[in-house]
């Protein structure tokens, strides 16, 4: 979960390693530190805290040098201090490293009988010093002593490594995390993603797993574990630098709820047929052999993921008329999941990257599944695992709290069940156009709803002193009732629940009182009248309901404390709609508490452990 870039050029290596970390920060934030050779050798400064505390040490302590690594960390094997903060330093070597080594504890033990003496509690610092034990044992080239160190190394990792013994030289390697390398003008760079790298190209190199690329200024060579030459082909992305900055917001994830019509109108963009009321079976990585021969759909993912898969289960079935089940990444390696070979399984990550998701597509994938990923990080590891891919083009998400790649995702999966439905005679022409004309009018409708974001503003301060909130809604607005709750609890960190409304009688109705806000997802659609009494039942018990409703609805409008006006939609689409509000709420609740909204405390957005 952490994050590591690295440069050799001819230009400062520090500001451009602090600027490839600040873009890779969202990885992780509880320490940070570089490595670059100047003139009196490898300089190393290492801070606790975010960036901008390395930032200042480092203009306190600036490092001169072209050739340099750079890190930031999410904790794994030892606490956040400044002992474990990379790049760890072995003799002459300095390794920055994404990932968990397995077998660190038997390494370390081997390591201490030859004498060697730790300085931090992490698996990395083992991977410095067998690297240094490598050269010093006479591995004549910087790659081979890496080459010879991972031999040794079982688990996950994108490593960056400087020496020096080599002091024009970075070595990089990956195994399970991943590591893209980029050439400039005159440079080379690698990082844990696009972002690190896009302010200095955008032709990147996305490493296989297994390879090592030995980057100087004069270009870069890759080669495997075994010493063999490799060719890697490099791909131009079509993520701009500007895409990765804040443009004027106050936050990314503010930026980031704003940029939704555009990342909608973007994932649909070529992709469908209006008229045939059909989707480009090409362009979503499904084929009409592999819709006829689906007998069931399994959508495996974690977190917001997980919301935007149950939202799909609910389009699946009713346009698809394909049995529809949904698990948690995670709960997946806990159960004996039964997968069948005429299984779909849709694993959707917005990072391509999650640990558990990825634990979920081996599962099917060993069972004989078909696998499609649904994800916005282009070459990440879900999609290279899977049959076939979906790629959301939301844009770079910086900000922890997912907001986008959720709408992206939901997108994707209003497509594939469109395109299912159609393959299985299951959706009509007629049906599938009316579906696919509301999608294309879901960017305006958000406009709308943005507009009204100083209201939200005005109702998120009322609410910014409670400690529990309640979300509620039924059939596809139970799920964004369960997003409304993730997001108001990951950056406002107060203590949210969702429930299907349904349910709340069998039991969350005890929380009922004055003082327990209870936001309702409550449009006119088939839910309405059934959702409509849960909302009388929280009022007759003095709950106070903030409620999301059709414009117009003035019963409604009676018993909230508030109202989140939604604009008149069609049924298929409102899920893209109803989060809008639930996302400015938790956004301008958590703003409100002065938190950092796009580094909630604890998190990361890329979460590669288990
Ligand atoms: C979203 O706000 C979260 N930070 C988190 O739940 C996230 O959705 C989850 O970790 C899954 O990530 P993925 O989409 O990259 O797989």
């Amino acid at each position: 979960m952490c994050g590591i870039v690295g440069y050799v050029g001819k230009q400062l290596a520090a500001p451009i390693l602090v600027d490839g970390l600040r873009r890779l920060e969202y990885r992780g934030y509880d320490s940070a530190g570089v490595a670059i050779h100047n003139a009196e050798g490898l300089g190393v400064v290492r801070t606790l805290g975010k960036l901008r505390v390395l930032h200042e040490a480092l203009s306190e302590q600036p490092l001169s040098g072209t050739v340099g690594i750079g890190h930031t960390r999410w904790a794994t094997h030892g606490r956040p201090s400044e002992e474990n903060a990379h790049p760890h330093v072995a003799g002459g070597v300095a390794v920055v490293h994404n990932g968990i080594i397995e077998n660190h504890i038997a390494l370390r033990r081997e390591l201490e009988a030859d004498g060697v003496v730790f300085s931090s509690d992490t698996d990395t610092e083992i991977v410095a010093h067998l690297i240094d034990r490598a050269l010093r044992a006479g591995a004549s080239k910087l790659v081979e002593a890496v080459r010879i160190s991972l031999g040794r190394v079982q688990g996950a990792y994108a490593i960056a490594v400087v020496s020096e013994h080599e002091p024009a030289t970075i070595v990089a390697a990956r195994h399970g995390s991943p590591l893209v390398v980029g050439a400039g003008d005159g440079e080379m760079l690698c990082g844990s993603d696009i972002a690190a790298l896009l302010s200095h190209t955008r032709d990147m190199v996305f490493l296989e797993d297994g390879d090592i690329a030995e980057l100087t200024c004069a270009g870069v060579s890759y080669s495997n574990l075994a010493g063999e030459p490799v060719e890697r082909e490099s791909k131009r992305v079509d993520w701009s630098p500007v895409m990765a900055e804040r443009g004027g917001y106050k936050h990314f994830m503010l930026k980031e709820i704003h940029e939704q019509p555009e990342a909608i109108a973007a994932t649909v963009r070529g992709r469908l047929d209006l008229d045939a009321g059909d989707v480009h079976g090409g362009e979503i990585g499904l084929t009409e052999e592999i819709a006829k021969r689906t007998r069931r759909v399994y959508l495996v993912a974690c977190g917001t993921s997980y919301h935007a898969s149950l939202v799909g289960r609910y389009w699946i079935e009713s346009l698809a008329k394909l049995p529809t089940f949904v698990e948690l990444g995670s709960e997946v390696s806990c159960r004996d999941c039964v997968f069948f070979e005429d299984d779909l399984v849709i694993a959707v990550s917005q990072s391509g990257e999650t640990f558990d998701t990825i634990g979920a597509v081996k599962a099917a994938k060993a069972a004989g599944a078909t696998v499609l990923a649904v994800a916005n990080v282009l070459d990440s590891a879900i999609p290279r695992m899977s049959h076939g891919a979906l790629y959301t083009r939301a844009g770079p998400e910086i900000g922890v709290a997912s907001t986008k790649c959720f709408s992206a995702q939901l997108v994707a999966l209003l497509m594939i069940a469109v395109y299912l439905g159609r393959r299985r005679d299951a959706l009509d022409a007629a049906t599938g156009t009316e579906v696919l004309q509301a999608l294309c009018e879901a960017p305006s409708q958000i406009n709308e709803l943005l507009g009204d974001a100083d209201y939200v503003r005005s109702v998120a301060a009322q609410m910014a002193h409670a400690t529990d909130v309640l979300f509620l809604g039924r059939g596809y607005n139970y799920p964004i009732a369960l997003e409304g709750a993730l997001k108001l609890k990951e950056i406002s960190y107060a203590h949210a629940e969702g429930y299907a409304a349904g349910e709340m009688k069998h039991g969350p109705i005890a929380l009922i009182d004055e003082d327990l806000p209870v936001v309702v997802v409550c449009p006119k659609d088939r839910t309405y009248e059934k959702t409509f009494a849960n909302i009388q039942e929280v009022r007759a018990r003095e709950g106070q309901v903030i409620v999301l409703a059709t414009k117009g609805d003035e019963a409604l409008h009676e018993l909230a404390a508030h109202i989140l006006w939604l604009p008149e939609a069609s049924e298929w689409t409102l899920p893209l709609l109803t989060v809008v509000p639930l996302q400015l709420l938790a956004y301008y609740i958590a703003a409100r508490k002065g938190h950092d909204v796009d580094q909630p405390r604890n998190l990361a957005k890329t979460v590669t452990v288990e």
